[in-house]
């Protein structure tokens, strides 16, 4: 499995939203349900306030954030996202969890990569091959968001080209 078919680091890095998501009071936050995460809606204010996400939405627009928490000792099922072709997720906290992207080998085994995120990072993901979350003894929680028009991730790839490691 060929990592870049999977996803892409984005050179510029987070830095006020990152600031902003790492102290915040995560049980005062309003939960909902979005495809068995609960999911809280962030301002849309932090596309020109993040240095990362700014230069993201300029190549490419962006028309909704969150904040998405997986519950501790859970597994989130191998699948391909239903309404997004391709996305930006960064890790926020967590403390032992792993998001692999499988492709099945033969009967008994999946071949899996898997994308080990890195503080303040944001990684375009593809979210039409097929990818799981493992989540261990602490709540997991994710920034990602949704593009105004949904594209494929190849294309988006070479959208983003000027700010992709
Ligand atoms: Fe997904």
């Amino acid at each position: 499995m060929n990592s870049s078919d999977y996803y892409s680091t984005i050179s510029i890095k987070s830095d006020k939203l990152s600031d902003y998501l790492l102290n915040l009071p995560y049980n005062d936050l309003y939960w909902e349900d979005h495809f068995g995460f609960n999911a809280s809606e962030l301002s849309l204010d932090w596309l020109v306030k993040d240095q990362g996400l700014y230069a993201i939405h300029n190549l490419y627009p962006i028309a909704r954030l969150g904040l998405i928490k997986i519950l501790p000792n859970s597994f989130y099922y191998w699948h391909k996202d239903q309404y997004r072709l391709s996305c930006i997720n960064m890790l926020i906290k967590d403390q032992h969890s792993h998001c692999l992207f499988g492709e099945e080998r033969d009967d008994y085994y999946t071949d899996v990569l898997e994308l080990k995120y890195k503080p303040r990072t944001y990684y375009l993901f593809n979210n039409q091959k097929q990818h799981s979350v493992l989540n261990f003894n602490k709540t997991r929680y994710m920034f990602s968001l949704y593009f105004k028009d949904e594209l494929n991730y190849n294309l988006l790839k070479d959208i983003l080209h000027p700010i992709l490691k």
